[in-house]
């Protein structure tokens, strides 16, 4: 409740405001404006309730299951928190029957994956592709059954990002030779485009959608008092990919840093966040703390 009674300094939120204004003018793009889009990850807790009941919120237009966190070394694993897996399958249907996108991330908070080589990434784009995506068939484990995921999202903790677009080329390699599209999204963490990390930064433009962790990170998480490396950080990132659209990935609770109350989205990040040409909507970390806060239905029509 701290965060909701502190007020940022206003002279100060004014002069930040003019110069990320003065940056967006200079750019000369169209503003996107509200996009209506909301991805949420799903899996982190059993108590969040069913896939089903989270696409039937009404709320989000992307669910990403979380995490598949074992890899890279022979073995392969998707932790759901002791969500009954047996059900999945039939909830991706539904959720994907209401138009909802649903993607399966890797990686996550746990450290049992890594790609060591080239091989490591093609031998996990296979296992995704066979065990999750368009391929399957000749006895090959997929644990969801047959329903088939729209894509993958790449939430890279450790280990840096080496390998990984050899994955997502591989990924879409196989679509080119008419598989069913797959969504490539990733969700760096926002200080990676602070580090000046040009050969990791080339390998995040093979993505169509960033969803950026303004959270969990001291050095870009939105700050009441001090609004300026959020709003530098949110700049560099959506220019940096122009092509890509670039999600604001926020924490549904105070519990994380990063958090914004949804009345301060509300009455002023909105429009600058949204006057950027690629804005592509928001991120929400996770549906649990998304369920008890309610943050995602406090902001659902201003996205
Ligand atoms: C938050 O950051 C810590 C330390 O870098 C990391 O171990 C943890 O997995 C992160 N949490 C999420 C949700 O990414």
């Amino acid at each position: 409740m701290m965060a909701l009674q502190r007020r940022p300094h206003l002279l100060l939120t004014l002069v930040c405001s003019s110069v990320v204004l003065l940056l967006l003018l200079l750019n000369g793009a169209a503003a996107a404006g509200e996009t209506g889009q909301l991805t949420v990850f799903w899996g982190r807790n059993k108590d969040e309730g069913s896939l089903q009941e989270t696409c039937d919120a009404g709320l989000y237009t992307t669910v990403a299951i979380s995490f598949f966190g074992v890899f890279g070394h022979g073995k392969y694993w998707t932790d759901l928190s002791g969500h009954p897996v047996a059900r999945v399958g039939a909830d991706i249907k539904h959720c994907q029957s209401k138009g909802i996108l649903v993607l399966i991330s890797i990686g996550g908070e746990g450290d049992q994956y890594s790609l060591p080589s080239a091989k490591s990434a093609l031998d996990v784009a296979d296992h995704l592709w066979n065990g999750y995506l368009g391929g399957g068939g000749r006895g090959v484990f997929r644990p969801f059954g047959d329903a088939v995921l729209d894509g993958v999202d790449f939430y890279v903790n450790h280990g840096g990002w080496e390998h990984y677009d050899e994955l997502a080329r591989r990924l879409q390699s196989f679509v080119r030779r008419g598989g069913k599209a797959v969504y490539l999204t990733a969700s760096p963490v926002c200080s990676l485009a602070l580090k000046d990390d040009e050969r990791t930064m080339r390998k995040l433009e093979v993505f169509e959608r960033l969803h950026v962790r303004f959270y969990n990170e001291s050095s870009c998480d939105y700050n009441y008092f001090e609004t300026r490396p959020f709003w530098g950080a949110w700049v560099t990132w959506s220019s940096r990919f122009p092509k890509a659209r670039v999600y604001v990935g926020w924490p549904a609770s105070e519990e994380t840093s990063g958090f914004v109350d949804p009345q301060t989205i509300r009455q002023s990040v909105r429009w600058s966040v949204q006057d950027v040409a690629n804005y592509g909507g928001v991120m929400i970390w996770e549906r649990y703390h998304d369920k008890m806060t309610g943050f995602g239905r406090a902001i659902k029509d201003i996205v």
